[in-house]
């Protein structure tokens, strides 16, 4: 397995370009399910996630091809083509190494009246269960069993519109039903619908596709169901969560960084936050800089559904308030088990402690560099954080987690004076 060492101390200068997000890009490379015609994703990023959901299309007899590499004007375009569904198993080998593979069930009952997919399990991060998912298909008229782990779904006269109220906000929910309506017969509304970035950017290549979709960005979605949809060519949105994490990066080492293609509109509630610490933003011709005025100050956060406080920053959130002058009380309100980050930074000399879905941080002049292990993918990331602002070496083990959802991370932060680098591992 690899390993990332970081000599910490050099505070980050120069910039660094942000990807297409891979919250967006999931469940958009799951929509070409819904079309025999080729969806083409302009600015797809390139990260294991991305490739684990390839696996599973193929599977389902998806032709994916690479139509043209990474370019600064373009990103990877890639076009994908469900000409024809040969099998409608979602196997839990590649389910359970990434949930969001369960956004294949909507698509899937919606096209070909059938699916079976593994039910995800529980994660490091919580039980995270899909109910809401299972309900809303169930109120659109599809019969659902479980058996054996997985979610054996059927609607062989087709599913039908519906007025689903979710009882809480679902990402992952208001995709997978937002997909399934749209080749639903009559008027699907959903209701407390996700907000996220990423569903607007969903609903709107549904749109290309020949969905027709009402209240895109607020919570209550009105779609009108299609006999078929058509192939599109579609823009995957900049990654908030890899902005929001370098925008800290420069924060956390005291430098200063412009953050090409970063955009300032989709982090509002990060913005704010850091800013009341002492980060200071400005609107670039090309995204935006970043840097850190004087002292970091601590500052209270609690993550919330957009347009709240991303929970995918909250760990990285956490390391910028270790070395903040004063007390920070950071509030998990997503997922429960989100703060496995904590013991690994209290190796590093961070005072950090938990009072339920809280944690207290009590920021210290400086962080001291340890062996440290990644848990999940944005508690890995905090630890590069920290890494890059601690005094001496940082080893951070299990970094399969970071390739989940950053692209070439190293490279980027060494571009920008970080000591980083990657140790191969022979496991
Ligand atoms: C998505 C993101 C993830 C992010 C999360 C919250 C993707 C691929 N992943 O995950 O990075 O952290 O949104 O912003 O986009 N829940 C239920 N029943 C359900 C569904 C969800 O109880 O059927 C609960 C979950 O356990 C969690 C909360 O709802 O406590 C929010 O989860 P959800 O918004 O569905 O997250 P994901 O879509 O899995």
């Amino acid at each position: 397995m690899d390993r990332i060492r970081i000599r910490g101390g050099s505070p980050l200068k120069g910039s660094i370009a942000v990807g297409g997000a891979k919250n967006a890009a999931l469940p958009l490379m799951t929509a070409s399910l819904l079309t025999d015609e080729t969806l083409t994703l302009v600015n797809l990023p390139d990260l294991a996630d991305i490739q684990t959901l390839t696996r599973l299309l193929e599977r389902h007899g998806v032709g994916i091809a690479v139509d043209a590499p990474a370019s600064a004007a373009t990103g990877r375009v890639v076009s994908l083509r469900a000409r024809e569904i040969t099998d409608v198993t979602a196997p839990y080998d590649l389910v359970r190494k990434m949930r969001a593979s369960v956004l294949v069930l909507g698509p899937l009952v919606a096209r070909c009246g059938q699916a079976r997919v593994s039910l995800p399990g529980g994660c490091a991060i919580g039980a995270r269960p899909v109910d809401l998912h299972i309900k809303g298909l169930e109120q659109m008229g599809a019969r659902i069993e479980l058996d054996g782990g997985y979610i054996n779904a059927a609607a062989p006269d087709g599913l039908r519109g519906a007025h689903i109220v979710f009882p809480m906000v679902s990402v992952g929910a208001t995709e997978n039903l937002l997909m399934a309506a749209s080749l639903a017969r009559g008027e699907t509304v959903l209701v407390n619908a996700a907000r996220e970035p990423e569903v607007g950017d969903l609903a709107r290549c549904l749109v290309a596709m020949g969905a027709e979709i009402d209240g895109i960005g607020t919570d209550t979605l009105r779609i009108q169901g299609k006999e078929r949809l058509h192939g599109a060519v579609h823009r995957v949105i900049s990654d908030r969560i890899e902005t929001g994490t370098y925008a800290m990066a420069a924060a956390i080492t005291g430098g200063s960084l412009e953050i090409l293609g970063g955009d300032l509109d989709q982090i509002q509630a990060v913005e704010k936050v850091l800013g009341a610490a002492g980060v200071v933003f400005e609107r670039t011709e090309r995204g935006f800089s970043v840097a850190r005025a004087n002292g970091l100050h601590g500052v209270d956060v609690m993550t919330e559904p957009f347009p709240g406080f991303p929970t995918d920053l909250q760990a990285q959130m956490m390391a910028l308030m270790c070395v903040a002058q004063g007390a920070a009380m950071i509030t998990e309100t997503i997922f429960e088990n989100r703060f496995m980050h904590v013991p690994e930074l209290a190796r590093m000399g961070a005072n950090i402690t938990i009072h339920g879905a809280s944690a207290l941080v009590r920021g210290t002049p400086r962080l001291t560099g340890a062996p440290v292990m990644a848990t999940d993918l944005r508690a890995s990331v905090s630890l590069v954080l920290a890494g890059l602002a601690a005094e001496g070496e940082t080893e951070i083990n299990r970094v399969y987690h970071l390739d989940r959802g950053y692209e070439r991370l190293e490279e980027k932060l060494a571009a920008c004076g970080a000591e980083i680098e990657r140790i191969k591992g022979s496991e």
